[in-house]
């Protein structure tokens, strides 16, 4: 079968109905194909989860999913305070403040927002990134201690500066994380980001985004940056808290 499309073809395990696998195909704009490729990128539905691979990559050969069970996401959700994002996204006296993340790549940060109380509207483009996040949250849903927190969540597909543009309310603060070579030391982070870069998901247009952001009248916008990199748009934040490897640039509007 020809694939058509510049999007990784979807394969489903044998078990997986077509009643399953044909919608997803279709929302993410592939093709359904009835046999694993030899080469290239897939995707790939088992019954339990959806997964991204590069077949044929000897450099590359995990896979891409999205869990939000595991043992460092329960850590980072228990480091309350210490964490610098939440910090750095905290709006005084309001409780459940609700946050934009304009950027949500595979949702880690978005999720940690919400495991700290943040109503957390998550924007993806990227309809494969965009499914995978789809999945790992309606995964999580299942999972009892996680499922308040995915309550918090909605996920939107689409151009966040169009989304921004046309807001019916008024967000807390708006989140960007637009995508910067590799900033973590850990092999696993490194060949995630890898396969996620595979993806093309990069940051459409980061100085639209961030101009659309400031004009919204949000209270505040924060954007993630390398801890040595230049503001974006060489706009200077009102501050910045910064880590190890990463910094967060915080203007106030
Ligand atoms: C570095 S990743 C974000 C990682 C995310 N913070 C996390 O914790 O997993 C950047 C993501 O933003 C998405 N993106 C870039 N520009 C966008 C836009 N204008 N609207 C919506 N999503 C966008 C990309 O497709 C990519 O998945």
């Amino acid at each position: 079968m020809i694939n058509p499309s510049p999007l990784p073809p979807l394969w489903a395990a044998p078990e997986i109905s077509c009643a399953r696998a044909e919608p997803l195909a279709r929302e993410i704009g592939t093709v359904l194909v009835d046999t694993l490729p030899a080469r290239g990128q897939v995707l790939v539905l088992e019954s339990n989860r959806l997964l991204f691979r590069l077949i044929g990559d000897h450099e590359l050969k995990g896979s891409l999913w999205v869990d939000f069970n595991t043992a460092r996401a329960t850590r980072r959700s228990r480091q309350v305070g210490s964490e610098l994002l939440v910090k750095a996204a905290r709006i005084r006296r309001v409780e459940q403040p609700l946050l934009i993340d304009a950027t949500a790549g595979l949702g880690q940060d978005g999720f940690l927002l919400a495991t700290h109380g943040f109503q957390v509207e998550m924007i993806e483009m990227n309809p494969v990134v965009a499914a995978l996040l789809a999945d790992g949250l309606a995964r999580a849903a299942e999972v009892e201690q996680l499922a308040e927190v995915v309550g918090r969540i909605q996920l939107h597909r689409g151009n966040s500066v169009e989304r921004l543009a046309s807001l019916t309310r008024k967000p807390h603060v708006i989140y960007l994380d637009p995508m910067f070579p590799e900033r973590s030391k850990s092999a696993k982070v490194k060949q995630n980001l890898r396969l996620l870069q595979h993806l093309d998901a990069h940051t459409v247009s980061p100085e639209e985004l961030l101009t659309t952001a400031l004009a919204t009248q949000a209270k505040k916008v924060v954007v993630k940056r390398p801890l040595k990199g230049p503001y974006l748009c060489d706009e200077k934040p009102s501050y910045s808290l910064k880590g190890k490897a990463v910094r967060f640039d915080v203007y106030l509007v």
